[in-house]
Order: structure tokens, then C-alpha cells, then sequence
């Protein structure tokens, strides 16, 4: 089955509940903007300090590789990534609004489910950038941590969400709002988006949500699925994420029980 519009396209500008928080999709631009609405608020979700426990010693290599992370998403010319940002309205702001929050959606199964490309193995990894910038080995990270976290999630990925409904899922990869800016709507704006891609596409939404964002996720009609536990070897130390699933209401997909951590699946 083939749709007229690319991937990317399926996530448009939108209206938010919030009359002030507007929609859009991110373009090379919205880097700068993008890189510090994440580094203010991705340290209120453990997993960040859990793997990269250094980067107050190393603020700069934090710094360096997520920018270097975030420019492949948005040069990535939607084969793989959308990025979308949400907007606050802003008189002092040169366009009138300014970037408050913004989500990485993984798209590469839009692309599959639809025929625009062959299935060809997809990377999960969201803390190593393929263009190492000037410094080789990050000093703010836990090596094992990270190598564990993108072990972890990766095979998580592929037994909880893509052994189960194959192309039939995306993902939600990053979801941030500035602390400056939450509680108004930005972050449901830019699910809903997804969400609504998802309804009219018949696919399912997949994402591994960290406390915050689990309970938004769950007001938004996402299900619990699993829980995966992050840990190195030897280490108290570890993080869990929640496996969760947005499933439309469309009658071909196996569904799961809602929010029971014993959830079994059903048809
Ligand atoms: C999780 C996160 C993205 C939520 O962002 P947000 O923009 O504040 O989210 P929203 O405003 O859409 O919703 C948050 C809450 O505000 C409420 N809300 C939304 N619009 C509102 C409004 N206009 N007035 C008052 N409350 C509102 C929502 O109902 C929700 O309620 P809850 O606290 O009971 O769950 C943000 O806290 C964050 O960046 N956390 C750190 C990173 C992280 O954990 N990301 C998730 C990764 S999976």
C-alpha cells in the first residue's frame, strides 16, 4: 500500500489545546534552540545522570555530542527522523514565538510500512553520534552505562515493540520541554500530533517512557507493556523505562490489557 505523502509529512503543524503552543516541524535552524531546550530538561529524567554522570565535571562534552546527536536528526531529511517543535507565543521573540519543547519521532517504519523504502537495519543509538565531534571519547559519559543502555533498548526495541508489530509501529524517541514551559500543553501537542499520524495511518505508536513522561503518556491513551531495567553488571546502580503503546482503535491489532504490569496480550 502506498500513501501520496512522504513520511515527515504525516506529522504536520497542529493547533495545541493550550491556544498559546503552536506545532511545527524543526528545521536545521532550531538546532541551537532545540540543543538547549534538551539540556535543561532532559537531567529531570534519571537516565540522563545515570549515563552521564560526569557532565558537570565535562559540561562541554555534553554539550558537544548532543549537538552533534540532535544536527543528524534534523539532517537526516525525514528517511529516518521527524523532529517537531512546539512553540510558546512571544512578543519579545524575533518570529513571535519561541521553541519551548520538541520530539524526535523515528519514522523509518512509515517509510517501510508503505513501501518508500526497504527494510534495512535502523539504529536505536541516541547517545553516540556517527560524526564524533572534535573530542573522541566523551568524558562526561559512563562507558558501560551507555553501552548498556544502548543494548538494552535496542534489544528491548526489537523483542517488545518490532518482533511484535514489525513495521507497524513508530517511535517516540525524545520528548522534551523547557522546565520554563511545562504544564502548559507543549509535550501533548506534540504526541497528539504523532498520536493523530497514527490514527489516520492504522499504526501503533511505541515509546520507552521515563517516570515523567510515563504519566503523561498515559493520560494521553498510551498502554503499559513492560518495564526494561537498565543495568551494568556489578553495579547497584540502574534505570528502568516503561514500554508503553499507543494503539488505535483499529480492530487489526493484537492489543495489550490496559495498564497492568501483567499484561497479557490479546487479540
Ligand atoms: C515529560 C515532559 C516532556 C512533559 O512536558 P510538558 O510540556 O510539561 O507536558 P504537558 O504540559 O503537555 O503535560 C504535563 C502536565 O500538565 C498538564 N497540562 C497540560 N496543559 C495544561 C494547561 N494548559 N494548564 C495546566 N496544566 C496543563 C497535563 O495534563 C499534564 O498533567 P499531569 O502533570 O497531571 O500529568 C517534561 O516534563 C520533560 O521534559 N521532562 C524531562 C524529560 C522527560 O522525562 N521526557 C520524557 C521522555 S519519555
Amino acid at each position: 500500500m502506498r500513501t501520496a505523502s512522504l513520511p515527515g509529512e504525516c506529522l504536520t503543524r497542529t493547533k495545541s489545546r493550550h491556544p498559546t503552543v503552536t506545532v511545527r516541524k524543526a528545521s536545521v535552524e532550531d538546532l541551537d534552540a532545540i540543543l538547549d531546550i534538551g539540556l535543561a530538561a532532559l537531567p529531570h529524567d534519571p537516565q540522563w545522570h545515570y549515563r552521564f554522570p560526569y557532565r558537570h565535571e565535562f559540561p562541554e562534552d555534553t554539550r558537544d555530542f548532543t549537538r552533534a546527536r540532535y544536527k543528524e536528526f534534523l539532517e537526516d531529511g525525514e528517511k529516518q527522523w521527524c523532529v517537531m517543535v512546539a512553540e510558546s507565543a512571544d512578543a519579545q521573540h524575533p518570529r513571535g514565538a519561541k521553541p519551548v519543547a520538541f520530539a524526535i519521532w523515528e519514522i523509518v517504519n512509515i517509510r517501510k510500512h508503505f513501501g518508500f523504502c526497504t527494510p534495512s537495519k535502523t539504529s536505536t543509538n541516541t547517545s553516540t553520534p556517527r560524526t564524533a565531534p572534535s573530542v573522541k571519547r566523551r568524558r562526561d559519559g559512563h562507558a558501560q552505562r551507555m553501552q548498556a543502555w544502548n543494548k538494552t533498548t535496542s534489544w528491548s526495541k526489537q523483542r517488545i515493540f518490532d518482533d511484535i508489530y514489525g513495521t507497524g509501529h513508530f517511535h517516540l524517541q525524545i520528548l522534551a520541554t523547557h522546565p520554563s514551559y511545562r504544564k502548559r500543553g507543549a509535550a501533548t501537542a506534540l504526541c497528539n500530533v504523532g498520536l493523530a499520524a497514527a490514527t489516520r495511518l492504522n499504526m501503533v505508536v511505541s515509546v520507552f517512557a521515563s517516570p515523567m513522561g510515563r504519566r503523561l503518556y498515559r493520560q494521553l491513551g498510551f498502554c503499559y507493556v513492560n518495564e526494561v531495567r537498565i543495568q551494568v553488571e556489578g553495579e547497584d546502580q540502574f534505570v528502568i523505562l516503561t514500554a508503553m503503546l499507543y494503539v488505535p482503535d483499529v480492530p487489526a491489532f493484537p492489543r495489550y490489557d490496559f495498564w497492568s504490569p501483567n499484561s497479557a496480550m490479546t487479540t
